[in-house]
């Protein structure tokens, strides 16, 4: 994916804290009484990945968390810069407009600055003192957006002023890097940590996941003033990883809340609005419109597509100042909802997160996902399979969604078309797990737990955490814990599901041998996690499965793929989505 190459150099308070020097113009610009302290704490907090290390610092909800990243989004321009600048120079000229809060550099096919103001007066100050370009014989669409262009006047005269700002690469590590990394941890506990911190989203990335979120708000308030769109999936649920696309929500409801406060007496007044045959009808029609004004007036929003026959429709874009890959929906609450149960259940227990990422790093490794639709397992589906097992450990790790219900207060209550999505959202009422099993023992059982599961009869429902019958016929059965009857990888052929179990016992067999025999650190030889995730081991480890099946064991799978690929593409039509969320 394109962010991937996005190089990040952060300039934010919370960096400087933690080199406990703070730089002078940093003191003067930061504001107090911002999100900016909550952002440290929760930053330190994020980022503190030992296990079985009992934070007891007052967890937040998801809402208040995406609340305060939104807030903070939307007093945060974004600015292309020349490739030298001067760094005061430019923070001065800012901060005309009103204090800076934070700032930080990165790359991405050229330099960019993202830059959040203490008030958003300040955002609209600016954007006054900004004019439309003109363009020579081309045509500009006039369109005041948080996304600017600086460009230096007398150009000649500052060269000696100039400086390149250094850019702090924030994309994963290379096979290379990981593998001296992993190779050099003192644990296997040691390098599921260290493979979390180096893959998961930075602190400035989450920023931009945000902001970017933000800039594509104001071109749909074009067409629904008071709309609202929400980050959702891996780039908040706490799985996300370096590069990982950028699922948006378009949501329509704060407008009827909005009116639905104001309404008192004995009138009720409703808008006069069109009618449509259905609300899949509504959807397509909305999306139809939000994608063809991303594709003609969104700033920096390139290869716009209109996904709206899949089952859930969607606009794919790039966002090219960011980087990233966005998928557009609407009327798609349930997912968000899935979200902020799969960021409470990272929250809830140190391990969980470290477990996850080592588990969708081993599958990409292996070729079980892809960013290609097809019959593979999706990223969302091996964490419910991460969150199933960690339920029936004994004594559990993480609670049952049942549970978690039990756990709400009128406040949680939530039912979306028709479905009962209710569950606590104060993470402090959940009582910490005692389990203590190292992320050692859990990897290698999870790998065995999974290598003889019997997949042919028991379906994994993570709302009561025990094994049930299939009540369908799909090799893998995954109950969608909202819409409970339906299966979230009905996608997956039965070729699939026999590579993940093939490759679960190969890799509980590595790890078993391993504990009695481990290779020392000097001798450089991969060894634990590094042994299952580096390419070279994939591929032998794929090849030797090779050898061992016949030629026509290997095509009849092959076809099977196809065919089951295939017959997706065709029901569930274009895009990864039609397939991604088909339950
Ligand atoms: P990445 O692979 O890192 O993008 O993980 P992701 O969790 O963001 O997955 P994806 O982009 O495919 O989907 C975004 C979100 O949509 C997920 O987090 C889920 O909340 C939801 N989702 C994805 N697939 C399914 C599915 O098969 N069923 C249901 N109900 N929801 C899904
Ligand atoms: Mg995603």
């Amino acid at each position: 994916m394109v962010a991937c190459s996005v190089g990040l150099l952060t300039r934010l308070s919370l960096r400087v804290q933690r080199s406990q020097v703070q730089h002078p113009l940093r003191r003067l610009l930061s504001c107090p009484g911002t999100v900016a302290a909550d952002l440290r704490r929760e930053e330190q907090s994020s980022g503190s990945a030992e296990t079985g290390s009992e934070d007891r610092t007052p967890k937040k909800r998801f809402s208040e968390v995406q609340n305060e990243r939104r807030e903070q989004a939307q007093r945060t321009v974004l600015i292309h810069c020349p490739d030298k600048i001067n760094e005061k120079k430019f923070l001065k000229f800012l901060s005309q407009h009103g204090p800076i809060n934070s700032h930080f550099f990165y790359e991405s096919f050229g330099l960019y600055a993202a830059v959040e103001f203490c008030q958003k007066e300040s955002v609209t100050s600016l954007q006054n003192i900004t004019r439309t370009p003109s363009l020579g014989p081309e045509a500009a669409i006039p369109f005041k957006s948080r996304y600017l262009n600086l460009k230096l006047r007398n150009s000649l005269n500052q060269t000696s002023e100039l400086s390149s700002i250094q850019c702090s690469n924030q994309s994963s590590p290379s096979s290379k890097k990981l593998y001296q990394l992993l190779c050099c941890a003192e644990s296997v506990d040691d390098q599921l940590n260290t493979l979390l911190r180096e893959f998961q989203l930075t602190e400035e990335n989450t920023r931009l996941r945000y902001l970017t979120c933000s800039l594509i708000e104001d071109v749909a308030a074009a067409y629904f003033p008071d709309c609202a769109v929400r980050p959702f999936g891996s780039s908040v649920n706490s799985f996300g990883k370096l590069g990982c696309d950028l699922d948006m929500f378009l949501d329509l409801d704060e407008i009827g809340k909005f009116t639905a406060q104001k309404t008192s007496g004995n009138f009720l007044m409703e808008f006069q609005v069109k009618n449509v045959p259905s609300e899949r009808v509504a959807t397509q029609k909305i999306l139809s419109v939000i994608g063809e004004c991303l594709d003609q007036f969104g700033p920096g929003c390139v290869g716009v597509q209109r996904i709206l026959n899949a089952r859930c429709p969607l606009v794919r874009f790039s966002h090219q100042a960011s980087g990233f890959q966005c998928d557009l929906t609407t009327n798609n609450r349930i997912a968000l909802k899935s979200s902020e149960l799969l960021y409470m259940y990272g929250a809830l227990d140190s391990r969980v997160r470290a477990l996850v990422f080592s588990v969708r790093c081993w599958a990409r490794a292996h070729s079980l996902t892809s960013s290609i639709p097809g019959a593979w397992i999706t990223n969302f589906s091996l964490t419910m399979m991460v969150i199933f097992f960690l339920q029936r450990r004994s004594p559990p790790i993480l609670p049952t969604l049942d549970y978690l219900k039990t756990l709400a207060d009128a406040e949680d209550k939530c039912i979306i078309e028709g479905h009962n999505c209710t569950f606590v959202g104060d993470l402090n009422r959940i009582k910490p797990s005692r389990n203590t099993e190292t992320l050692e023992l859990l990897l290698k059982e999870f790998f065995e737990y999974f290598g003889n599961f019997a997949f042919n009869k028991n379906s994994i429902n993570i709302r009561q955490g025990r094994e049930q019958n299939k009540p369908e016929s799909s090799p893998l059965h995954i109950q969608n814990p909202f819409e409970t009857s339906l299966n979230v990888s009905k996608n997956v052929s039965q070729s699939q599901l026999q590579k993940f179990v093939d490759l679960a016992r190969e890799s509980a067999w590595i790890l078993h041998q391993e504990g009695k025999d481990r290779p020392s650190p000097s001798s450089n030889q991969p060894w634990g996690l590094a042994a299952l995730l580096l390419p070279s081991v994939a591929n032998n480890m794929s090849l030797s499965k090779k050898k061992k099946k016949p030629a026509s064991e290997r095509i009849k799978n092959l076809l099977d793929s196809i065919k089951s690929s295939g017959a997706e593409n065709s029901t569930a039509t274009n895009g990864r989505r039609a397939i991604s969320t088909q339950a």
